[in-house]
């Protein structure tokens, strides 16, 4: 019997044929999968990324609490007109501590992956109250409430011990010290010393421009804030990774 009648057998029984099928796909699967589970690490380390700070974690919960997911990518893809626009294209390594990702499909405004640092606080408070007083012909909707929502404290923590469990290396020292950490902050005159060692590169800053209330807009633009401020990338070597 030449091989292709064989195989006219396995086309004629469809249970024959289904269970040829499965057979396949399980040899296919586990010959992607099974390497995962021995590699160190399928994410190339980066220099200069840390965990979110709890301010940062908190305005970016703020973030997903509202949907501007469904108007900005946090993703730049390595074409030309996406680098000129919006600068180095993404690494896996600037995602690595999300729980959930912000890559979005969806571009109704600019990518917001490298907005970090190139507005003023103000601007960004600003454009939130009222997208229009800054960008005439923007669609973006007003977020004003935000100024006025005082910001939850005393969940902090808990949410930083929900990351840490699932893989974000947050300390025990972090978790206990997330309120404190969160408030200062957002007060320059806080001494914040402790805060600057847990969390490298940190901002400090009266984020919504009123020093006397912690509010969900100090979260939400010391988030902004820091997007894709992580990694220098003047020093970042494209070939290795490394300096
Ligand atoms: C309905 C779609 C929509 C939603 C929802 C939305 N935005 Fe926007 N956003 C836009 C558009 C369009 C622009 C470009 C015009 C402008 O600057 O206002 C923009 C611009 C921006 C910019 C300036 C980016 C740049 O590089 O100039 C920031 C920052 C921003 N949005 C943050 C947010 C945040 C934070 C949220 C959620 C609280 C949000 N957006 C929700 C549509 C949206």
């Amino acid at each position: 019997m030449s091989i292709l009648k064989k195989h006219a057998a396995i086309e004629k029984n469809a249970t024959l044929l289904l269970v040829g099928s499965l057979l396949v796909v399980t040899i296919g699967g586990i010959v992607e999968i099974a390497p995962l589970f021995y590699l160190e690490n399928t994410v190339e380390k980066v220099e200069g990324m840390r965990p979110y700070t709890p301010l940062e974690l908190a305005g970016r919960d703020i973030y997903i609490r509202e949907g501007c997911y469904a108007c900005h990518s946090q993703m730049i893809r390595p074409f030309r007109d996406e680098v000129e626009r919006y600068g180095h294209y993404s690494l896996a390594a600037e995602s690595m501590y999300d729980r959930s990702f912000q890559w979005g499909s969806k571009r109704t405004g600019p990518d917001l992956a490298r907005v970090g640092q190139r507005y003023s606080n103000e601007w960004h408070v600003q454009h939130l109250i009222e997208p229009r007083s800054v960008v005439p012909e923007s669609v973006m909707p007003p977020y004003g409430f935000l100024k006025d929502k005082p910001l939850d404290v005393k969940g902090i923590s808990i949410h930083l011990a929900a990351n840490q469990r699932a893989g974000v290396p947050y300390t025990d020292e972090m978790i206990r010290n997330a309120g404190a950490d969160m408030r200062a902050q957002a007060d320059p005159n806080a001494d914040s010393g402790a805060l600057e060692v847990r969390y490298p590169k940190v901002r400090i800053d009266d984020f919504d421009g009123d020093p006397a209330r912690l509010t969900e807009m100090d979260a939400l633009v010391a988030y902004l804030q820091m997007l894709g401020t992580l990694v220098d990338f003047s020093t970042y070597d494209e070939a290795t990774g490394y300096r």
